[in-house]
């Protein structure tokens, strides 16, 4: 079995393929990592179709992923604060890719993994529950203030829905019919965006109108909102800028650091946060794993479980 998933050359999934590849060798400040679980993300297809290709450049053919756990393998040089034989889980350097035996992970946004958090658990907190804790801290929602998710049922409005949720932020989400049930577990209140009476929905959740907004869907999600939307509440998009800037929606900026992450896992290991992995496929599904991102509606996130690959 190949060690590794990706492409040959930008296009659609029938790019896809297994990959036979030497080990990496990591540079300084990188981290070699047996790859254990890695978690799949909307970037990993956008990057596979070429919407990325403008600002990274990437040697073919190519690995998909951008966020793993594991077990380290070799440190390059200056990395400090980890030995090999540590678990830990980061993400990967640009361009990189994680569906695979070994990756390279930037030390400076890789963290160790605690011993009560699965490898499952920590390959899903790079990417989304890092976008989340960033937005959700740029948005600065205080207690007994509001949060407005747009796009609540997937991996990014799940974990921001909770560290809010643990900040005392009342928070109400907009999700397909099915998932309200998911989404009130979350503690949070579920406003089907398909729905006959959606406006209707919103302004009883929101009857003072929203304090933050964080958009995670793009395109015409804002404009469905904006009856919620005032002068003073503050908008961050993850995935259409140029739609928010019409809503004055400040700049997301992005961290990922090894402070961030060591936050996010301690969060988890305390029982505050729960990425809601719902789908874990195994290393030789990962088509199928990719497929189910791409659908645009998965349910929290999906990783792929590189130990079941058969040479393991
Ligand atoms: N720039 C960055 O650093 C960064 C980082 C992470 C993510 N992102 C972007 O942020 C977005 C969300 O990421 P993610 O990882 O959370 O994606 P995801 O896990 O694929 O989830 C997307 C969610 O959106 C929901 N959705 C689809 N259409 C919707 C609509 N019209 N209204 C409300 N919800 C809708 C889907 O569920 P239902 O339709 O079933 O409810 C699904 O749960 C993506 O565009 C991603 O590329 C950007």
């Amino acid at each position: 079995m190949p060690d590794a998933y990706g492409f040959t050359r930008y296009g659609g999934p029938e790019e896809q393929r297994f990959l036979d590849l030497p080990k990496p060798v990591p540079g300084p400040d990188e981290l070699l990592v047996e790859v254990y679980a890695a978690g799949v993300n909307p970037v990993d297809w956008g990057v596979r179709a070429g919407k990325h290709r403008a600002f990274l450049h990437l040697e073919m053919p190519a690995v998909l992923g951008r966020e793993a756990a594991g077990v380290v393998e070799q440190l390059g040089e200056g990395v400090d604060g980890f030995a090999v034989g540590d678990p830990v889980f980061g993400t990967t350097l640009r361009g990189g890719g994680c569906y695979a035996r070994y990756a390279l992970l930037t030390a400076g946004q890789t963290a160790p993994k605690p011993p009560s958090v699965s490898f499952t658990d920590a390959a899903a907190l790079p990417v989304a529950a890092g976008t989340a804790h960033d937005c959700v801290n740029q948005l600065g929602p205080t207690a007994g203030q509001t949060l407005l998710i747009l796009g609540i049922g997937g991996g990014v409005g799940v974990a921001a829905a909770q560290l809010a949720r643990d900040a005392g932020v009342s928070v109400v989400g907009t999700a397909s019919a099915a998932k309200r049930e998911f989404v009130e577990s979350l503690g949070a209140t579920a406003i089907d965006y398909d729905g006959a009476d959606f406006g209707k929905q919103l302004d009883a959740a929101l009857p003072n109108g929203a304090d933050t907004v964080l958009d995670l869907v793009g395109g015409g999600a804002l404009d469905s909102v904006s009856s919620v939307i005032s002068p003073g509440c503050r908008v961050i998009s993850a995935t259409d800028p140029e739609t928010a800037a019409r809503f004055g929606a400040l700049p997301m900026s992005r961290k990922s650091s090894t402070a961030t992450l060591t936050e996010l896992a301690r969060r988890v290991a305390e029982g505050r946060l729960d990425p809601q992995v719902r789908a874990v496929f195994p290393f030789e599904d990962a088509e199928a794993a990719l497929r189910e991102v791409e659908s645009g509606h998965p349910w929290g996130k999906v990783v792929l479980d590189m130990t079941s690959r058969s040479s393991h």
